[in-house]
């Protein structure tokens, strides 16, 4: 693969967040988990595991335990200024679009590898390293999922949130630790790429350019921008999923189809 090809893999990977129902063949699981299985990790400590949940019964136990445990983001993020909240926080939803994933990926991690790392590291930054070791393999996954035509969004509030309840449910050890799930199959729909920032606004040429800094403005600005292209993506897929109307969590706004 050349670079060009690299970059477009890159852009054409988006969140998705409703999926059609076709099954994905094992074949493709597994080369997903391959995938990870070769991302760098702090001292080559490799603390992954990773549990395939493919019956629908426990996708939806999973799901509703999701709805339960994001009540009080939902609660926190409707005391925000409006035009900072997070759509899918400010929205009442019947279920999570995730829900309609053929596959659940939940990545887990062994924090006793952590011992692979240099001494002083293991002992002050520890939990750093070993988060950092699981997101690499989360990406990984999301590129091949994305290189095998398939749509996948990342799921981080299951590990924090109902940790303890998942790890009753899918029967994992308690040395083990849930770190986020990944929800993948085929995409009920399309996006394009969305608009990173720009290059020479991030890169620095030897030493930091402080006149790039931002000012706390243009941050807030840069984040409520975000949260804008947010909401129409995502009034764009609840159209599509059937819902005409956007039930605001204040209930201060009107139809917005
Ligand atoms: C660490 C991390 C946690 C994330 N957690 C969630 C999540 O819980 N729910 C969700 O819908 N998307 C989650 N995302 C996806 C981001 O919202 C998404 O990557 C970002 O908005 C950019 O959009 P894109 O993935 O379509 O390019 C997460 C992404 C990362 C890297």
């Amino acid at each position: 693969m050349d670079i060009e090809n690299f970059i477009d893999l890159l852009k054409s990977r988006r969140s998705i967040r409703a999926y059609k129902p076709d099954p994905i063949p094992d074949e493709y699981i597994q080369k997903i988990i391959e995938a990870a299985r070769w991302a760098p990790s702090g001292g080559d400590a490799q603390p992954w595991e990773f549990i395939v949940i493919k019956r629908k019964e426990i996708k939806d136990k999973i799901a509703d335990l999701f709805m339960e445990s994001i009540k009080p983001l939902r609660q926190a993020e409707l005391t925000r200024e409006k035009e900072l909240r997070i759509p899918a926080l400010e929205i009442e939803m019947p279920e999570p679009g995730f829900k309609s994933a053929p596959v659940f990926i939940l990545l887990c991690g062994d924090a006793r590898t952590n011992e692979a790392f240099p001494l002083t590291v293991y002992q002050k930054w520890g939990t750093e390293v070993f988060i950092s070791n699981l997101a690499g393999a989360f990406l990984c996954m999301q590129l091949a999922a994305k290189s095998l035509g398939l749509g996948s969004q990342w799921v981080s509030s299951s590990g924090s949130l109902m940790e303890n309840k998942l790890k009753e449910l899918l029967n994992i050890p308690e040395k083990i630790k849930i770190y986020d799930m990944m929800a993948v199959g085929y995409p009920a729909y399309q996006l394009g790429p969305r608009s990173p920032r720009k290059i020479d606004e991030m890169t620095h040429s030897e030493r930091y350019d402080r006149s790039k800094l931002r000012t706390d403005q243009q941050i807030k600005e840069f984040i409520i921008n975000l949260r804008e292209r947010d909401r129409e993506e995502m009034e764009g897929l609840m159209r599509r999923s059937g819902q005409k109307k956007l039930k605001n969590g204040n209930q201060d706004e009107g139809e917005n189809n």
